[in-house]
């Protein structure tokens, strides 16, 4: 389905924003066509679990099979060995932006990150800090102006920490301070999380098929449906 490019994107608005966290070709096919979803994010572990190459050749492949669905935002994260490598795999992945699809480039919170972050936003990049594990991580995001900081709470959750009350104490913190990064919340592992933070007031989350497929799913909304369907066909409606 082709995309309407006619619109200018206002980065700032308000809303929900929810995300798909999947490097697979064939998960974008199936969840991106229903419209719900803002962007889709990935890494170098995506990528791998996807069996997709980690190049700048398979990334302005995968960049241009996205470009063709239904959302706005591709988020693609930065790779190398040194400050200067990130730099430049950063700045080539910015370029893969095409009509109607922005791009935004993920970097590690690392204190080397936040440096890479810097040098990108400076040429025109928007960036995600990503991995991110503490409130601090996203006072740093929101001090550079970063357009989104992404908690990792599955694997905070994982380590034995209180990932919630934390993850609730960055949304305090960028609520307070009144800037226009967002928090982005990753490494979801079930729909209930994503439903109890956005009872909370958060509004920006990613996560993956087996989550969307969750919140897809309602085996009530399915006989309703099928009543729906039977009752049509019974009064008169056309198989
Ligand atoms: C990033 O957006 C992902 O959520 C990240 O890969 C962590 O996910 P995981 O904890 O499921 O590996």
């Amino acid at each position: 389905m082709a995309l309407d490019n006619s619109k200018q994107i206002d980065f700032n608005a308000p809303g929900l924003r929810l995300f798909l966290d999947s490097a697979e070709p064939r998960e974008w096919e199936r969840f991106l066509p229903l419209g719900v979803f803002y962007g889709v994010t990935t890494n170098p572990l995506l990528l791998q679990r996807a069996g997709q190459a980690c190049t700048l050749k398979n990334m302005a492949t995968l960049s241009g099979q996205a470009a063709k669905l239904v959302f706005r935002e591709l988020q693609m994260q930065v790779w190398g060995d040194t400050s200067d490598e990130m730099c430049e795999s950063g700045r080539q992945l910015a370029q893969l932006a095409a009509p109607g699809m922005e791009v935004v480039i993920k970097v590690p919170a690392t204190e080397d990150g936040y440096q890479v972050a810097r040098r990108l936003a400076q040429s025109g990049a928007r960036i995600t800090m990503t991995a991110v594990y503490t409130p601090g991580q996203v006072l740093l995001a929101a001090g550079f102006g970063a357009a989104y900081a992404a908690p990792y709470l599955g694997r905070m959750l994982d380590a034995g920490q209180p990932g919630r009350d934390i993850v609730l104490a960055m949304h305090e913190i960028l609520k307070t301070t009144g800037g226009a990064s967002r928090l982005l919340v990753a490494s979801l592992r079930q729909a209930a999380q994503v439903v109890d933070l956005a009872q909370l007031g958060l509004d920006t989350f990613t996560f993956g098929a087996a989550v969307a497929a969750e919140l897809f799913t309602s085996d009530l909304t399915d006989q309703a449906a099928a009543q729906f369907q039977a009752a049509a066909l019974d009064m008169g409606g056309q198989k």
